[in-house]
């Protein structure tokens, strides 16, 4: 079935080679879908028929968020660990812990229901292609279930068994590591495309950059790709080695020094910034200008979860990353579509245009300037189009 969404005031496709500048923009603009696929793009006065057609009443049509970074699997509560960290408490992943006690305990309806609840909220807000991590089970049972529950939301699902040592193992982290690259990975890797490690010396809970050579080279010797939690709290090893083993993407980029940036300029990974982690640990901001400024790609995601920023709002991650972080508003909302897709080596998401996906948000506005300019405002939805299924609930129940 094909569908004409026309009457767009502003499209952003991510293609220069459709509009103007890198967002490719159209003014005035339709958008033909066949089977959930784009079929044609161009001026509105120009567009070919279509078996159904949506006038979005000239609102602006950007492409859907792509969250390349998010913890969605869990149980539990850490609003208080929030509270005590606008109080002055640092933000160091201990906190990690009680979410796990809850996870463990939790069923896999609740697990499935909460997941479910929270990929819908981000659809209403404007988000097609969400990533899910593991990480709060950390044992084989917990996180292989995580990982089952995630693969039925999402294909762009992330073996996190390395997110902290649980207390299990606190006296021997090495015997952890080798369960999480032994009868672990072997349990999940049927369920993950990815493997992720949270690679940060600075805290007691994480891992080393030993450590987290041997869960990435365990992950890729079990085909999994790779992308790492790097540089949260400190400058760490984590950019340089997600550089030298060719991961997708080094999240957070937090704290960088001059060689992390060249090596992020002269390799293929992508530096995710999360900046709802530095507003909601009041932390320091990553340096995006110094990296869009050296070539870097730049992707931005929400990496939500329960402790270090718990938002599903991928609009309020460009407004902060906006007014915060110097990036124009067109950096932002590319870094937040094109760049989450590079972020998880998609061609298929991310940009509108000929072959892609049909993941069109639409925005109650007339140009995504107002993504930024209107902070807090939920201007932006997932459009649901007749016959293209939701991917969470193909019924449409969500
Ligand atoms: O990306 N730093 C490690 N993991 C998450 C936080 C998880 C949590 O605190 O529950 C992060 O910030
Ligand atoms: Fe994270």
């Amino acid at each position: 079935m094909s569908v004409l969404v026309t009457g767009i005031g502003e499209l952003v496709t991510n293609d220069p080679t459709l509009g103007d500048g890198p967002l490719g923009l159209l003014r005035g603009a339709a958008v033909v879908v066949d089977n959930g696929v784009v079929a044609w793009v161009g001026p509105a006065g120009r567009a070919p028929d279509a078996d159904a057609r949506v006038d979005v009443g000239g609102r602006a049509v950007v492409p859907g968020f792509v969250d390349s970074h998010a913890h969605l699997v869990f149980a539990g509560d850490r609003a208080a660990e929030f509270e005590a960290r606008m109080s002055g408490a640092r933000y160091d992943g201990g906190g990690i812990g009680t979410t796990v006690a809850a996870t463990r305990s939790a069923s896999d309806d609740e697990l499935r229901g909460r997941l479910r609840a929270l990929v819908a909220e981000m659809r209403a807000q404007g988000t097609t292609t969400v990533e899910v991590k593991s990480g709060y089970g950390l044992s084989v049972e917990d996180e292989e279930r995580c990982l089952r529950l995630a693969a039925e939301v999402t294909p762009e699902t992330t073996f996190l068994g390395a997110h902290v040592v649980p207390p299990e193992y606190a006296a021997t982290p090495d015997e952890y590591v080798s369960l999480v690259t032994g009868p672990m990975l072997a349990a999940c890797a049927p369920h993950a495309r990815w493997i992720d490690v949270f690679c940060e010396p600075a805290s007691a809970h994480a891992f080393d950059g030993e450590q987290a050579r041997a869960v990435l080279e365990a992950g890729r010797a079990a085909g999994l790709d790779l992308r790492v939690h790097a540089n949260q709290l400190s400058a760490g090893p984590g950019v340089r080695l997600a550089v030298e083993l060719g991961a997708a993407s080094a999240d957070h980029c937090t704290h960088l020094t001059a060689e992390n940036v060249d090596a992020l300029a002269g390799g293929t990974t992508v530096a995710t910034l999360l900046p709802g982690v530095e507003f909601s640990t009041r932390s320091p901001y990553p340096d995006a200008r110094r990296l869009l400024d050296a070539g870097v790609t730049v992707a931005l995601a929400t990496d939500c979860n329960p402790g270090s920023c718990f938002t599903t709002s991928m609009s309020f991650c460009i407004a902060v990353a906006v007014r915060e972080m110097r990036m124009t508003p067109a950096e932002a909302l590319w870094a937040a579509t094109a760049g989450g897709a590079v972020a998880l080596r998609r061609t298929d998401v991310g940009r509108l245009a000929p072959g892609a996906r049909a993941d069109l948000a639409v925005l109650d506005a007339p140009s995504h300037l107002h993504l930024a300019y209107r902070p807090g405002v939920p201007l932006v939805r997932a459009l649901d189009l007749p016959g293209v299924p939701d991917p969470v609930s193909p019924s449409g129940g969500t």
